[in-house]
């Protein structure tokens, strides 16, 4: 099937190139002229564990285009794939999906045959009947359902495993508004044997909300259990391993820890309360979500100062900047409130991360960057924030530990030892 992707960051790019190893004609249309002409050397413009491999292979069957000389003649489906960054209140704001949503309007005006419109990037219930139809049908000229499909297909990538996530879906979300791109999207996933679930696009749109939703929600739940447990003297890995043993709870995401981050749980979850908020169902749960995440990490901090109270001065180790392990991104890392709180009272911090430095230098331009692991075990504390792999073959013989993230190693090894949950 020839297909088209508007937006080539992570989403795009990602399922561009899987859609191409599925044996499709893709072309990635974006006003970033060097981020196309990189797709086009076979050299991604972000990181992704398996990306660069799979672009290469699949590279005769991918090309480029920016939107003005888009030629959609031979196009069947469209994908939206732009971003969708909060506004001021926590809402989704659509100034790309409308601008991409006009030009592929336009491009597609006077194409023969029937094409299909399929949003992929996440958007509130209702975005795409409400705002995206509107704006397709007065800049196409065509109708949904007529000349027109439309349908929201939303994605559960996890970054640095996304290509295999897009591989190996455990569902597919299909919510179309007529029979045609209903018809387009079986097509596109029929190697896939997965269940698939066949919506509306509105109801498609709150599963990818309340997937994540929920999933923020059960990691929230594992720190609050887990800061019960802790007081308790409970060990409460051991606990949520028994509790993920009855058949209606999945144990995945009961991991305890200092909380969640990435671009996607805390902005999705904001984006969920802003939105009932303001249709005057403000909800209770939700906040709670946020404001347990929102403190987990600076209990780190409170457990620090009972073994060192003044911290001025003091030579704080950090191990781990990003978000997660193996990723070099740290939007919303839970490191972050954890520096700053550091930084306040005083503290000099000498930090390592594997990926994720040069990133976190533009943040926190100050503090001693070093390139290697074991440097930040000379110091009087260290604070463990992300479970990169590397940590668990260091030896915190004689070090003080405050771990946000149980890495084994250093529960075994340092002279003094404390998790934040554990
Ligand atoms: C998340 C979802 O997992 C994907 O399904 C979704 O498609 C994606 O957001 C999105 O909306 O695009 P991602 O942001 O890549 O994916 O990150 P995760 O691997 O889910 O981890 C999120 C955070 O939760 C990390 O900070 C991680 O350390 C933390 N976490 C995860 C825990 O603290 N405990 C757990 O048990 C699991």
């Amino acid at each position: 099937m020839k297909i088209a992707i508007f937006g080539s960051g992570y989403v795009g790019l990602v399922s561009g190139v899987c859609l191409a190893e599925l044996g499709n004609e893709v072309t990635f249309v974006d006003i970033d002229s060097n981020k196309l002409e990189s797709i086009q050397r076979g050299t991604p413009p972000i990181y992704e564990e398996g990306l660069e491999e799979l672009l290469k292979k699949n590279l005769t069957r991918i090309h480029s285009s920016s939107a003005a000389q888009y030629d959609s003649s031979d196009a069947e489906a469209i994908f939206i794939c732009v971003g969708t960054p909060p506004n001021p209140d926590g809402t989704p704001n659509y100034k790309f999906i409308r601008t991409v949503t006009a030009q592929i309007g336009e491009s597609i005006k006077k194409t023969p045959h029937n094409v299909t419109i399929i949003v992929k990037s996440t958007v509130l219930p209702g975005t795409t009947e409400e705002i995206i139809r509107p704006i397709l049908e007065e800049h196409s000229e065509k109708k949904v359902g007529r000349e027109l499909g439309l349908a929201m297909n939303p994605e559960f990538l996890k970054e640095g495993l996304a290509i295999h996530d897009f591989m190996n879906p455990d569902r597919i979300i299909i919510g179309s508004m007529d029979e045609y791109s209903r018809e387009i999207l079986t097509r596109i996933y029929a190697p896939f044997s997965c269940k698939k679930l066949h919506t509306t696009p509105k109801v498609a749109e709150m599963i990818k909300y309340v997937s994540n939703a929920f999933l923020a929600t059960k990691i929230s739940f594992a720190n609050e259990i887990g800061n019960i447990c802790k007081r308790n003297g409970i060990d409460t890995e051991e606990v949520f391993t028994g509790v993920g043993m009855d058949a209606r709870i999945n144990p995945a995401f009961f991991v305890s820890g200092i909380g969640f981050g990435g671009s996607c749980f805390p902005k999705d979850v904001q984006a969920l309360i802003s939105h009932a908020t303001n249709q005057g169902l403000p909800p209770k749960l939700l906040p709670a979500v946020l404001s347990i995440n929102d403190e987990q990490p600076l209990r780190l901090i409170s457990i620090l100062k009972k073994y060192i109270p003044n911290l001025h001065g003091k030579r704080i180790g950090i191990l781990g900047l990003s978000f997660k392990p193996c990723s070099d991104d740290i939007r919303e890392s839970r490191v972050i409130p954890i520096l700053a709180s550091l930084l306040e009272e005083g503290a000099e911090i000498m930090a390592y991360d594997p990926l994720a430095i040069e990133q976190m230098k533009h943040i926190f331009p100050g503090i001693t960057y070093v390139k290697s692991a074991e440097a930040v075990l000379n110091t009087e504390a260290v604070l463990i924030a992300t479970a990169h792999p590397e940590f668990e073959l260091l030896n915190y013989e004689g070090k003080v530990v405050i771990d946000g993230r149980r890495v084994r190693a250093a529960a075994k090894g340092a002279a003094i030892y404390e998790g934040v949950c554990w």
